[in-house]
């Protein structure tokens, strides 16, 4: 059995992107040794309204739930509800360099959006990094945006290995062939993001059907009128392909080749994506309006969050010399 664990930031509504790039494939993998975490804390990295964190850590359990991840198969945790998190975060921020940390392409760029950014902004690879090596996890399923977090998470781990001994798993990033970097629909040269998009570039899981449908009419392509996959030379086309291909479990060059008119090919991936969208919307409103239910499920799992955690800090905690309690 493989031992997972991923995570996703509550900050924003859930799109496609995040469905197709790492969502899907945790509901694939998901097996008792699966551990799947809102990352709360690191929504505290960006100014956010304290309800709004509140409701929408809540709206991400319930979508997690809704799109397939089981309760009594994989452990599915709030991060701020297993103290271990932001223990480990301090340990790693000592083995940690500022020059890596500030290398971050990520940190680049959001510090360049903001002034005043907040230092968790810079730090926020180190916490992402205790998330993956508190559970000691092997794979790590996530979309092509955070390699290069993986790629610290992978040094810190090896650093701290050889400075303090064999401590840490080094894990390994999954990152899926299709729809590993879902782009926005109006500028296919970005990616799909939670702040980032034009009104209509996002596809959000919760959007009415008629306006995923116009979304998709509207989405940018060519004028060639050439029905193929090549991200290069057609990235709005190709980005429709890879979206369509992911959700049908098919290669873009086969959806490809069975069109001959964007238009036709277009209604046709609205209608594939409202279709798939459909039972996930309705088993998301089922859960969203129980608070007995998902609250039952977050105690639960924080519970088998902490108990695989706890040994995991306290073996780390004492291999850099502190003498606990
Ligand atoms: P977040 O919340 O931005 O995104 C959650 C997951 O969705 C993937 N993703 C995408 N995949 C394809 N196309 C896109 N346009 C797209 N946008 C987002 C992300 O790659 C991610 O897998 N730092 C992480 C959260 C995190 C984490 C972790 C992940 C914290 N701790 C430990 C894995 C392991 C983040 O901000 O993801």
């Amino acid at each position: 059995m493989m031992r997972i664990l991923s995570g996703i930031q509550p900050s924003g509504s859930t799109h496609v992107g995040n469905y197709l790039g790492a969502i899907k494939q945790w509901v694939s993998s998901q097996n008792p040794d699966a551990y799947y975490c809102v990352v709360d804390l690191h929504a505290l990295t960006l100014d956010i309204d304290p309800e709004e964190l509140r409701e929408k850590t809540l709206d991400c359990v319930a979508t997690l739930l809704a799109a397939g991840i089981d309760p009594e198969i994989a452990t599915l945790f709030v991060q701020s509800n297993v103290a271990a998190h932001a223990k480990l975060n301090w340990l790693l921020e000592c083995v940690a360099t500022f020059g890596e940390l500030n290398r971050m392409t990520q940190f680049k760029e959001k510090s360049g959006r903001q002034k005043g950014y907040r230092v968790g902004l810079l730090t926020y690879p180190v916490l992402m990094a205790s998330d993956i090596l508190l559970y000691d996890a092997q794979q790590v399923p996530v979309g092509d945006d955070q390699r290069q977090h993986l790629e610290l998470t992978r040094a810190l781990a090896e650093r701290f290995n050889a400075r303090y001994g064999p401590t840490f798993t080094v894990p390994v990033g999954f990152v899926p062939h299709a729809a590993a970097r879902v782009m926005d629909l109006q500028e296919p040269s970005r990616k799909m993001s939670k702040s980032l998009s034009s009104p209509l570039g996002s596809l959000y899981l919760f959007d009415e059907p008629s306006e995923i449908e116009k979304k998709i009419k509207k989405a940018v392509t060519d004028t060639d009128g050439e029905m193929r996959f090549d991200p290069k030379k057609k990235p709005g086309l190709s980005n429709l392909l890879d979206i369509f291909a992911s959700f049908s479990n098919e290669t873009p060059q086969d959806v490809a080749s069975r069109y001959s008119r964007y238009g036709d090919f277009k209604s046709d991936l609205a209608a594939l994506v409202i279709e798939s969208l459909a039972p996930i919307r309705t088993r998301y409103r089922e859960l969203r309006s129980d608070p007995g239910q998902l609250s039952a499920i977050i105690t639960l799992g924080a519970k088998k969050a902490s108990a695989s955690a706890e040994p995991v800090y306290e073996r780390a905690a004492k291999a850099m010399g502190l003498i606990g309690g």
